[in-house]
Parts: C-alpha cells; sequence; structure tokens
C-alpha cells in the first residue's frame, strides 16, 4: 500500500486547489498556502473559490470534512510541518519579454525557510530551462542552510491540465517528472505514485522536464500562428475553412488547431518566449515569427472591422468575452485588452460583457461593462471568447448591430447574415 505523505501547496488557484483536493483524496494530510487570506479563507472553510471546475466544490468539501485540507497564508511554517512541498504559483513574463521571478521567488524563499532535513521540494510551475538547478535549488539552499540533493530533494514536474476540467486531466495526463539528480527523481516518482491514478513518467533530469512542457506549449502556439496564416491564405482563395481544416485533420498527422484573433492566457503565449529569452540569434526563428504572428492577430482584425463599418470614429463596439479563453476566469495575457485598447485608439466607444466577471472587477479597464437582459445600441460586436452564455444570445437584443467580427470561429454565421448582419472571420475579412 502506498503511504500517506504531509504537503504543502504553494498557490492555491486555478490548478492549485484542484492539485490539492486530488491529494487530499488520496489520503495525503495536504496545507494549502496562498498570499490571498480570502482564497485561504474559503479553502479553510471547505469552500472552493474556484468556479466551473466539474468536481471540485464536492472534492474541496469532502477533503475539508475529513480533516484533509486546511489552509494558511504562512508558507514557511505549512512547509516546515510537511514532508512535500509543491510550488504552483504562476511565473510568467515582464513587459521586455523575459521570465519575471518575483513572485516565485517570494515563494520560494518562504518555502526555504521552512525547509526541514529531507524534505522534497516540486515546482509545477513552467520554468525556463534549467531554472531548477540554477535558480530555485540556490534560493532553498542559501535560505535553508541544506545542501540540494541531500539536505533536501528537488524535482521539477509541469502541471499540464487545463483549466476547466483539472481533476479530470489530473487523472489520465501523464505526469512528466525529473529530478536534479536520482534520488530526487525516485523520491518525487514514489510521490506521485501516490498521489495520481494517471502514469508517471520519468524524464533523464529537470531540464528534460521543464523542455518537454516549454516544447509542448511552444507546438500549440506555432500551430496555431500556422492556422491563422493558412486561414488568411485559403479564405483569400475561396476556401471554406472550417471544411478545409477538419479535412485536413482527417489526416492523422495533421493537427492543424483553430485559427483565432489571438492567443491569450498566461501559459501559451507566455512560454515562448521562456525560451526566447534565452536563445542565440537564428536558433528560434520559427518560435519568435510564431509569437509575432499571433501577437499581430488583434490589430488586423480590429482594422477588418473598422473596414466593415466604415471607420470606427464614434462607433459603439461590444466586445464579448474579456478571460483569454471561453468559459474561463482569466484576464492575464487575454487578447481582448490588447483590442480594447486598440478599438479605443481607433476612436470607438467601447462596451465590454463577460459573465465571470462583475463590474468592480472590470473597473481598470474603464470600459463600459454592460447587461445583455435589455435592449443595447451598438453598431459592431466581437465575440472574443465565446463563453457558453453566448450560445443562447439574443442578437436581436443588440440594436443596430451591422456587423459581428467572429474572433473565434465560433458562430453559425448564417442565422446573422439572414438578419442581414456581416459577419467576419479571421479569413473572412469584409468583402469590400
Ligand atoms: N491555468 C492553467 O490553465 C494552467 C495550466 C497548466 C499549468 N499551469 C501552471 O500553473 C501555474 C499557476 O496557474 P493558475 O492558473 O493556478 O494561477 P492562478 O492565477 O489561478 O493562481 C495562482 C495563485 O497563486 C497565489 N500566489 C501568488 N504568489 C504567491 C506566493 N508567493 N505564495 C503563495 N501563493 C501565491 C495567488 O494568490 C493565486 O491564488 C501557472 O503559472 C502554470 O505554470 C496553469
Amino acid at each position: 500500500m502506498s503511504r500517506a505523505y504531509r504537503v504543502a501547496v504553494v498557490g492555491l488557484g486555478k490548478i492549485g486547489l484542484p492539485l490539492a483536493a486530488q491529494l487530499a483524496t488520496k489520503g495525503h494530510t495536504v496545507v494549502g498556502v496562498d498570499i490571498n487570506p480570502q482564497v485561504v479563507a474559503s479553502v479553510e472553510a471547505g469552500r472552493s473559490h474556484i468556479d466551473g471546475e466539474p468536481g471540485l466544490v464536492e472534492a474541496v468539501r469532502a477533503a475539508a470534512d475529513a480533516g484533509r485540507l486546511s489552509a494558511t497564508t504562512d508558507t514557511t511554517d505549512a512547509t516546515r510541518r510537511s514532508e512535500v512541498a509543491i510550488v504552483i504559483v504562476p511565473l510568467v513574463v515582464g513587459a521586455d519579454k523575459k521570465p519575471d521571478y518575483d513572485n516565485l521567488d517570494a515563494a520560494l524563499s518562504a518555502v526555504g525557510k521552512g525547509l526541514q532535513r529531507g524534505s522534497l521540494v516540486i515546482v509545477e510551475t513552467t520554468l525556463p530551462m534549467g531554472a531548477t538547478r540554477k535558480h530555485v535549488a540556490p534560493i532553498l539552499e542559501s535560505e535553508s542552510g541544506l545542501a540540494p540533493g541531500e539536505g533536501f530533494y528537488l524535482a521539477f514536474s509541469p502541471e499540464r491540465v487545463y483549466a476547466g476540467r483539472a481533476l479530470q486531466d489530473l487523472a489520465r495526463y501523464p505526469k512528466i517528472v525529473g529530478g536534479i539528480d536520482a534520488e530526487s527523481t525516485r523520491r518525487a516518482l514514489e510521490f506521485y505514485q501516490a498521489s495520481l491514478d494517471a502514469d508517471v513518467r520519468v524524464v533523464a533530469n529537470s531540464e528534460t522536464a521543464e523542455f518537454a512542457k516549454l516544447a509542448e506549449t511552444t507546438y500549440r502556439d506555432v500551430n496555431i500562428a500556422l492556422a491563422n496564416q493558412l486561414a488568411l491564405y485559403g479564405g483569400a482563395r475561396g476556401a471554406d475553412l472550417k471544411e478545409a481544416f477538419e479535412a485536413a485533420n482527417s489526416q492523422p498527422f495533421s493537427h492543424l488547431h483553430r485559427p483565432g484573433i489571438g492567443v491569450g492566457g498566461h501559459c501559451i503565449p507566455v512560454y515562448p518566449h521562456f525560451l526566447l529569452s534565452d536563445s542565440s540569434d537564428g536558433e528560434l526563428d520559427l518560435v519568435r515569427i510564431a509569437r509575432d504572428v499571433n501577437d499581430g492577430m488583434a490589430a488586423r482584425s480590429v482594422r477588418w472591422l473598422d473596414d466593415a463599418v466604415g471607420g470606427l470614429a464614434g462607433k459603439r463596439v461590444l466586445v464579448l468575452g474579456l478571460s483569454y479563453r471561453e468559459d474561463v476566469k482569466e484576464l492575464s495575457f487575454s487578447t481582448a485588452l490588447a483590442v480594447i485598447e486598440l478599438l479605443r485608439s481607433a476612436g470607438a466607444i467601447v462596451l465590454a460583457h463577460d459573465p465571470h466577471f462583475s463590474a468592480s472587477e472590470l473597473a481598470a479597464l474603464e470600459v463600459e461593462v454592460v447587461d445583455l437582459e435589455k435592449p443595447l445600441a451598438v453598431d459592431a460586436a466581437i465575440v472574443q471568447a465565446y463563453h457558453r452564455e453566448y450560445r443562447d444570445l439574443d442578437w436581436g437584443r443588440l440594436v443596430g448591430l451591422r456587423v459581428v467580427l467572429d474572433g473565434r470561429g465560433a458562430l453559425g454565421a448564417a442565422a446573422l447574415r439572414s438578419r442581414g448582419i456581416e459577419v467576419i472571420s479571421v479569413g473572412q475579412p469584409p468583402a469590400r
């Protein structure tokens, strides 16, 4: 029988909380840590603060009731009481496109201060290559006075799940594990075998595990850039893009992703920069170009809209869905932010709607947050994130609507066209 561990999970966000709940279901005693006291209060009370994650509300409640999940803001104390500390706080890039370690380092130094001899630290936050050994280990060593691989063990194991089905993915996606040495790998393997139903896949070292995650996410960014360019090319020459992509993907080696007006979130548009920020000239040209292509889609799309409405100045434009993708509450690196900025610079009046956010949560965007329950005068709308709530949207309430930019290729355009509304999308720009 596998053993039960005392585990600290540092970062109780969209990914950390499902992980903490999963560990508790395996009999481990889990202390969740977050710098946000409201998150901690909610988990302490057995409540999930994350919506739209199937099974999570019940799992958090059951874990708390069983006395196997508690929460604190004190990372050092939680680490001191645990045999394993898992770090799952975000690491993103700053305005200079270089990794901004402030957040992660704060978590690591607090973990280091509480490290006990023989403890295992696992970083699940996506890291640049080499960072587990060259960045994480020295912080833990200097804060704890313990030597990596002797006084404590250290492994990297990327989190690969998709927000919105995290518990399901934890049960089925192979868990990649690579330590800074053989003993760290062995201990991390043993821990995950006692924690997950999924296969655990050991790789050569922490660098290999880091690279696997960066390769997987960069593949998706480059694939989307290719899909965008193919859509622009094929659409301009009369192809039905949806049919063409589905037909292409009926060949088992073809896995074309969907074109769209931008790639957002704190993963896919961020991790290629982890690779680029320490690459030499020419080494990763394709990755750089793909990033530029995807980042350029928002400006292209707003130009199409400008053409379609005969100039955006003074026009009322509704952005539907501010999250970076459908059915998730997450604004970071969302294409919506670029789109709003571009619309504003073109002189449009920007209206916005997202069922996941309250008006006060969107206050910083300085847009007019609207209610779709009553008639609303608009000239154009942009489907930025096609949340499930929009499937039943009564487009008739958008009075004066002339053009819809379907940024995700999600709409059945025929119904809108039959109302005399022009529908444009990537590869299907305005007819003029
Ligand atoms: N969101 C995804 O779809 C996804 C998918 C796969 C992997 N990941 C990985 O998971 C990481 C976390 O993503 P997320 O979606 O859970 O983020 P999130 O923003 O939902 O949550 C992060 C949590 O960490 C807390 N936090 C920040 N700094 C902290 C610190 N110093 N100490 C303790 N807590 C701290 C925040 O308060 C927040 O509650 C990502 O950076 C990525 O590496 C995310």
